[in-house]
């Protein structure tokens, strides 16, 4: 933590849009004309494309960036393996499915020392990091600021901090994120996580699949749910030093290691597709029913990672936001409901509307493809009893991924201290109020 980071943070500027070509140079003349690798690079640098898809793919899905920096990123020493720490990558096959509804309380307090990439705890996932499919569900605490740097290889990341900010020096340039925002970093781009406080803590969707994109929106029309303008890229920043610097890379669920003789954030200018970004999950546009009935909690789609089969995500990041609840003679709360989709729910703060307590900010609950779940006794009671008349959900911010593939525990999820031993005491005491008419 330092002062320093903090006033970096707040006085950020950046680039909005989603998914749209931007273009940002550090210093005057950077950026090429007319090009992207003239035969002399400006200002003496060096041109590289960091691609996020392939050359080939449809023009809608492809992805990448024209990089302009001091050094190219082929001027490394080799690459050796270094412990993956708490870290794990899929497929997951150290333990069974579990088709029971499971919670976690939030990871306990990380050992003095611990920077974002050694607090990195991997609760499970599914696919096949090698595959390019599937996702991984972590939770990261930590108490130090990185003076490392780090990339994926295996996926994009994205993060959604429950318990302090971040300041995210990456190849592209600066990000501040809070909790009640995500970032995110995508495959492959290099980046060091900066404490704004004394801790932090959050989840982290690892997505081997499809980039994440804006959903469709159907009938809802051309606005709504997350809006592309609320989307910021940052404007290019660099770093000119000479000296040790270990970079630590995964792949294929391995983490390699370096130590570069030089910095490599050092992109002096850049152009393109394939960049990091944030999110203020308060932007989000909420649409639910005007009439009666919830539509279904994919209406609170974010994000979507696409698989090859249309309508089906890889993984979906779908937000509870505050929101208003007007349904006409419609029990309020989330449906009970049983789902071929398996689903990580989070809470970044407050409460949930189908949870009376157990679920807390940091914690998480799993519920697997065809689990039954929905809300408790007393939220029931409570929710059954309510005078129907416009509601406010404004204290809480919960979220999910919701992936189309069961989700595979790590051994140490599974037998976690923070494990809830008791959760299907949840719905323990619904009570039967069936009365047949005679
Ligand atoms: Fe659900």
């Amino acid at each position: 933590m330092s002062g320093d980071a903090r006033k970096t943070a707040e006085g950020l500027t950046y680039l909005t849009g989603f998914g749209n070509e931007h273009s940002s140079e550090a210093v005057p003349g950077a950026l090429p004309e007319g090009r992207n690798s003239p035969q002399r690079a400006p200002l003496g640098l060096y041109a590289e494309q960091l691609s996020g898809s392939a050359f080939t793919e449809p023009r809608a899905h492809n992805r990448r960036s024209w990089l302009y920096r001091i050094r190219p990123s082929a001027q490394h020493p080799a690459f050796t393996r270094t412990g993956n720490g708490a870290l794990r990558t899929a497929p997951f096959t150290e333990t069974v499915p579990d088709p029971n509804r499971l919670r976690w309380n939030p990871l306990p307090d990380p050992e003095p020392g611990t920077d974002f990439l050694a607090g990195l705890w991997t609760l499970g996932g599914n696919g096949d990091a090698t595959q390019r499919a599937g996702m991984a569900v972590h939770l990261y605490h930590a108490n130090a600021s990185m003076d490392r740097v780090f990339s994926d290889a295996d996926g994009e990341l994205l993060i959604v901090p429950e318990r302090g900010g971040l300041l995210l020096r990456t190849e592209f340039g600066l990000l501040h994120v809070e909790p009640g925002h995500i970032a995110l970093i995508p495959r492959g781009v290099r980046f060091r996580v900066e404490l704004l406080d004394d801790s932090a803590r959050g989840y982290v969707c690892e997505n081997y699949g499809a980039p994440f994109q804006l959903p469709d929106l159907g009938p809802i029309g051309a606005n709504g749910l997350a809006n592309a303008r609320d989307f910021k890229a940052p404007v290019a920043a660099y770093e000119d030093t000479e000296g040790p610097v270990e970079v630590v890379n995964k792949f294929c669920g391995n983490l390699w290691t370096a130590t570069y003789d030089h910095s490599p954030l050092d992109v002096v200018a850049w152009h393109g597709n394939h960049v990091p970004y944030i999110y203020d999950l308060r932007r989000f546009n909420v649409i639910g029913t005007i009439s009666y009935d919830h539509p279904d909690p994919s209406i609170f789609t974010v994000l979507t990672s696409p698989s090859d089969t249309p309508g089906l995500a890889g993984v979906d990041f779908v937000v509870f936001a505050p929101r208003w609840l007007v349904g006409e003679d419609t029990f309020r709360p989330p449906y009970f409901h049983r789902n071929v989709m398996s689903e990580y729910m989070g809470l970044v703060e407050g409460a949930y509307d189908a949870k009376a307590e157990g679920f807390v900010p940091g914690g998480g609950s799993l519920h697997n493809m065809m689990s039954a779940h929905g809300p408790d006794r007393e939220t029931f009671d409570r929710a059954s009893a309510a005078e129907l008349r416009p509601q406010k959900i404004d204290d809480g911010l919960a979220f999910m991924f919701e992936t189309r593939w069961p989700v595979t525990l790590t051994p140490q999820a599974a037998g976690a201290e923070h494990l809830q031993r008791r959760y299907d005491d949840v719905w323990d005491g619904l009570e039967r109020h069936f009365r047949p008419l005679r």
